[in-house]
């Protein structure tokens, strides 16, 4: 649950975000792209599994793991919230795939609720 359900379903579109805010090499770019399509399975893992370990679970098992993913949420929220903005980088720091911190916060916030809180709640835990 903490690790592939939470964290490596958020790693997929924040590593496509930064993929996508490189400006303009192609090699970091094919190498972003590529990191991608490797973590893409990561990403997958703990969904496939779930679905197939849910009808296993019983309430308590059902509880114990949205508690985990509650506790991971909240320090990943509680990192987000703990990062200072930073100045705007210089523009050939976007070359290799600089995500500005206000909009990685932002695709991290929005991301953790689409892509783990959503499918969480649609699996009936309480997250
Ligand atoms: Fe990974």
């Amino acid at each position: 649950m903490r690790v592939f359900c939470v964290g490596e379903a958020i790693s997929i579109p924040l590593l496509r975000g930064t993929a996508r805010a490189t400006t303009h090499h192609p090699l970091l770019r094919a190498v972003l792209h590529r990191i991608v399509k490797d973590e893409a399975a990561h990403g997958r893992f703990g969904w496939i599994f779930l679905d197939w370990a849910i009808d296993f679970l019983d309430s308590d098992a059902r509880a114990h793991l949205a508690a985990i993913a509650r506790d991971e949420m909240a320090k990943l929220l509680e990192s987000w919230d703990q990062m200072k903005p930073q100045p705007a980088a210089a523009d050939d720091v976007h070359a290799l795939g600089w995500m500005e911190s206000q909009a990685y916060v932002d695709l991290a916030r929005l991301t953790l609720d689409t892509d783990v809180r959503q499918p969480l709640r649609a699996s009936g835990f309480s997250v």
